[in-house]
């Protein structure tokens, strides 16, 4: 099972053009080259049984006698949607390290975690990150948002001391202005189109309190290595790329792809609503983290 899980990722990494070299990829235009049809029949054949796979993989974890799994750690499918990644130590591990990054984030803006009132993360999806903070936050009213109504479901069945919301894909939430001291979003903005990405932002400035602090995390220029030449012009020029893909369809909602900023968009577009504190390049691994202060 393993082996194949790491087969049908190769596969996937290749095919989405992430592990070809980007000197190669960007000299020879290697997607560019592949006719239409090859990529066309590839997606038709080997997303779906890529899909069938981890589905069957999905239901093994979770089903098989000796599970690894512990009971606070949430089935399968709702650890895919999160992490393209089946490992249970990966998204322990993963959850860990993003508080690790939080608290980096925080050092030097004068407020960090354990004096925090209210916290929101938004898109906290199975708790990977908002998991680890009871310990971490002993002041602070713990809140996730999200619009997976099933991870949302698992949430409140295993951490009763979080408060948790299902939210629409579009604002608003359901939460008073100025409601929060500390909202965080990792690996949220790096799905949304523009326009959502545009609402978002704003319905954020406003649950925020004024001089409280909002983290976000973009994919910025360090991820932009596997994509096809075109499309890294298109960020330099317009700072912002949204791309589709109908790899997951059926275990990501449809409307849920991969989004990326150049640092200027980025900026400029947090910057409408917020003060930007600090833009640090692969400051969340390998995404770019933005710290911001509402006005
Ligand atoms: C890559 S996952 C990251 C989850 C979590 N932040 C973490 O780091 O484990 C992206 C999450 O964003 C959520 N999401 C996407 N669009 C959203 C929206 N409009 N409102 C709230 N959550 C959203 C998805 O359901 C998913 O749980």
């Amino acid at each position: 099972m393993r082996i194949g899980l790491f087969v049908v990722d190769a596969i996937f990494r290749v095919s989405s053009c992430r592990v070809v070299g980007s000197a190669i990829y960007r000299k020879y235009g290697f997607a560019q080259a592949v006719p239409g049809f090859l990529r066309r029949a590839w997606a038709l054949t080997v997303y779906p049984l890529g899909r069938t796979f981890i589905r069957v993989h999905c239901w093994w974890d979770d089903t098989r006698l000796f599970s690894s799994t512990g009971p606070r750690v949430p089935p399968a499918l709702l650890r895919f949607r999160v992490a393209e990644s089946l490992s249970v130590s990966s998204f322990l591990d993963v959850g860990q390290r993003s508080v690790a990054h939080l608290a980096r984030a925080l050092e030097g803006t004068g407020q960090d975690l354990g004096d925090s009132r209210r916290i929101l993360d938004f898109g906290c999806g199975c708790a990977r990150t908002l998991r680890w903070l009871p310990g971490l936050t002993p002041l602070a009213a713990l809140y996730g948002t999200d619009v997976d109504a099933q991870a949302i479901a698992w949430d409140r069945q295993h951490f009763p001391e979080i408060i948790f919301s299902v939210n629409r894909p579009e604002p608003p939430l359901s939460f008073p202005a100025g409601n929060f001291d500390l909202v965080y979003s990792i690996s949220v903005f790096t799905h949304l189109d523009q326009p959502l990405q545009e609402r978002w932002i704003a319905e954020l400035e406003r649950v925020t309190a004024s001089g409280a602090l909002l983290l976000v995390t973009v994919h910025g220029e360090a991820t932009w290595h596997g994509l096809p030449m075109e499309d890294v012009e298109q960020l330099r020029q317009q700072g912002f790329l949204f791309k589709r893909s109908s790899k997951w369809r059926g275990i990501l909602p449809d409307w849920y792809h991969t989004a990326y900023h150049s640092r200027a968009h980025a900026v400029e577009a947090f910057g409408r609503h917020f003060e930007v504190v600090s833009y640090v390049p692969e400051g969340f691994g390998y995404q770019d983290l933005l710290v911001l202060r509402k006005r």
